[in-house]
């Protein structure tokens, strides 16, 4: 099948070289032109594990195309994948302007029948907003067909590879046969391919990423809650997740959630329900349990350091708003730095992938290293915000050698207590006894 995708970011990206691999002629249109004549010399514009291999792969076979060319990649598709970014607008509601821009160029160029694929998370409702402004200038059918996407970035290829499930929301039976063919090679195990309206598809996504914030902001308050009581939020964690109707997923207390989905997508659920008279009250207090969340790392530095933080500095490990990502939207780590930075101390950070756009949105307010044990140089204390596989066993030894009093707030609980106690760290971190 000819398909284009607009919109080569996270999404659009994994997305379009995933269909290509499955010998679809796929282009992948975007207006950022440093964005498109890095890809087509297959230079990645973001760190996603397995991603550049496909990349590379799918262009030497002439699968997979970059363009800046919007209105040729419309031109040629018989599907096209809307994947632009919907940021939220002042009020929290998601902003469909990128959408609704590309769906006018897609009434203007498209040049026959074609099903129309909005991959990007839009509210319930976005669909018949699209669908009128294609309208306004289409000369051939077209079908509207919602198609939430469901990676997660750092496993987005595997994702997409192999879904739990597949959800599209079509009214036509065209549509529908065309999409069950695209996503057949991606469900040869068995996964299932849910078949529903849009508006009900539309709605998955905004609840299922309402669902996971929510497990998330639920057990950082029981961590919270378990620092105050003397409980172990580990043993807990476990104790409720070996329960089947709770599983063991999303359980993992923190920093807080940030990253490009679920702040804006909690945000603008609250404010599709607001609009509707539908208080969305779970919700709401998910929001600002998370904001709460992101201070909690400040917090612990001060009980570990006292108050006045004037003239300390501090060893950051990790930048990025989870692991395997170089995504820093809402991170953790950017409202830690400016606490601190406010509060007059300083800081050295370190992050395997994200120090690029970390330079970029920060410049020279904070110092980066080069290595994580760089990084604790002179440094009062260190603090983990993110979870990368290399900060899971550090040279302990060396790292408390290399701090100036061996200090340590684990954002992430990666290590053991007893350890850090018989080592004589001074530990402290989520939910957990403090060593
Ligand atoms: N990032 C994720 O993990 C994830 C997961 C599921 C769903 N989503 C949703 O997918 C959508 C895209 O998210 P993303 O993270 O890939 O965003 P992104 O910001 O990484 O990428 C968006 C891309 O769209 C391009 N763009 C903007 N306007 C354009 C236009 N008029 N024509 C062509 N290109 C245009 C931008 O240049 C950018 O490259 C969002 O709605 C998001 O909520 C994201």
């Amino acid at each position: 099948m000819q398909i284009s995708v607009i919109g080569t970011g996270y999404v659009g990206l994994v997305v379009g070289a995933c269909l290509a691999e499955t010998g679809h002629t796929v282009r992948c249109a975007d207006i950022d032109q440093r964005k498109i004549d890095g890809l087509k010399s297959n230079i990645l514009p973001i760190y996603e594990p397995g991603l550049e291999p496909l990349v590379e792969r799918n262009q030497k076979e002439k699968r997979l195309f970059f363009t800046t060319d919007l209105r040729d990649a419309i031109e040629s598709a018989e599907v096209v994948f809307i994947a632009v970014g919907t940021p939220p607008g002042e009020d929290g509601s998601a902003d469909l302007k990128y959408v609704l821009q590309v769906a006018s160029l897609i009434g203007k160029h498209m040049s026959r029948e074609m099903v129309v694929v909005t991959k990007s998370t839009v509210p319930v409702g976005s669909a018949a907003k699209v669908s009128q402004e294609i309208a306004k200038q289409a000369k051939f059918p077209f079908h509207l067909c919602s198609n939430p996407e469901f990676l997660k970035e750092g496993d987005a290829v595997e994702d997409f590879m192999r879904p739990d499930r597949v959800v599209i929301g079509v009214e036509s039976e065209y549509a529908r046969r065309v999409m069950s063919e695209l996503y057949a090679p991606f469900v040869r195990t068995g996964k299932p391919v849910l078949l529903m309206d849009i508006s009900s598809a539309e709605m998955t996504k905004y609840a299922a990423n309402g669902m996971l914030a929510t497990r998330i902001s639920f057990m950082n308050e029981v961590a919270n809650l378990c620092d105050k009581m003397g409980a172990n939020v580990d043993f807990v964690r476990r104790g409720i997740g070996s329960d089947s109707r709770i599983g063991q997923s999303f359980l993992f207390p923190g920093p807080g959630y940030g990253g490009s989905c679920f702040p804006k997508d909690v945000k603008a659920l609250v404010r599709m329900g607001a609009e509707r008279g539908v208080p969305l009250e779970v919700l709401s207090a998910v929001e600002s349990a998370n904001e709460r969340q992101k201070t909690v790392l400040v917090s612990k530095l001060r009980s570990a350091l006292g108050d006045n933080l004037t003239g300390k500095r501090i060893a950051l490990w990790g930048l990025a708003f989870k692991a395997g990502t170089d995504d820093m939207r809402e991170a953790p780590a950017l409202t830690f730095i400016d606490a601190v930075l406010d509060a007059g101390a300083s800081v050295c950070a370190h992050d395997p992938a994200a120090m690029d756009h970390a330079r970029t949105l920060l410049s020279n307010r904070i110092e980066f290293a080069e290595t994580n044990y760089e990084a604790l140089t002179g440094a009062d204390a260190l603090v983990v915000v993110t979870d990368w596989m290399e900060y899971r066993y550090p040279d302990f030894e060396r790292v408390k050698r290399t701090l100036k009093q061996p200090v340590i707030v684990d954002g992430r609980n990666l290590y053991d207590v007893e350890k850090m106690r018989a080592l004589g760290v001074r530990y402290h971190s989520i939910g957990r006894p403090s060593a």
